[in-house]
């Protein structure tokens, strides 16, 4: 499976991104390949059209964001992501909320989304080491069955 990484943050750089960082080594631990990292601004159309290069151009199976999910004027990640994605795929940022809750309640201020582009399917994660790692570990053991039902694939 083909990921593609874009952290949204008006503040981090590269080097300072310990959550895009944190998400690639999970992704190759579990041997996929993170086909592309982008680090933007939370700017809805900066976030908008990575969204669009990672799945028209790199063609990722899965689009993982990071960061912009919250309460303040400058978090348009979820804005951003569906304004370029057909379908909601709401049970997986319900179980990110769900699963996330029992360790902060500040889980319920994450307006995460996860969307579908064509067959890519495009889930928001919060920004922080902490809160990606464990968004991680809650919807990656759905994410092979994910790619395949979104390619055609039978059960
Ligand atoms: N989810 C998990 N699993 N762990 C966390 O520490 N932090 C929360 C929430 N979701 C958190 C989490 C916090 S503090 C906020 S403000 C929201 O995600 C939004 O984060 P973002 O603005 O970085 O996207």
């Amino acid at each position: 499976m083909k990921f593609a990484i874009i952290t949204c943050s008006d503040t981090r750089s590269e080097a300072e991104d310990t959550a895009g960082q944190a998400l690639i080594s999970l992704i190759n631990q579990s041997d996929w390949e993170v086909a592309s990292y982008r680090l933007v601004k939370d700017d809805f159309d900066s976030i908008a059209a990575s969204i669009v290069e990672a799945v028209d151009t790199i063609e990722a199976d899965i689009v993982l964001t990071c960061g912009g999910t919250g309460l303040s004027p400058r978090d348009v990640t979820p804005e951003a992501t569906a304004s370029v994605c057909e379908r909601n795929v709401p049970g997986i940022a319900e179980a990110m909320r769900a699963y996330s809750l029992k360790i902060t309640p500040n889980a319920m201020l994450s307006r995460a989304v996860a969307m579908q582009r064509g067959k890519t399917v495009v889930i928001n994660f919060p920004g922080s080491k902490k809160a990606a790692i464990e968004n991680w570990e809650c919807v990656e053991p759905a994410l092979a069955h994910a790619v395949k039902m979104a390619n055609g694939g039978g059960h």
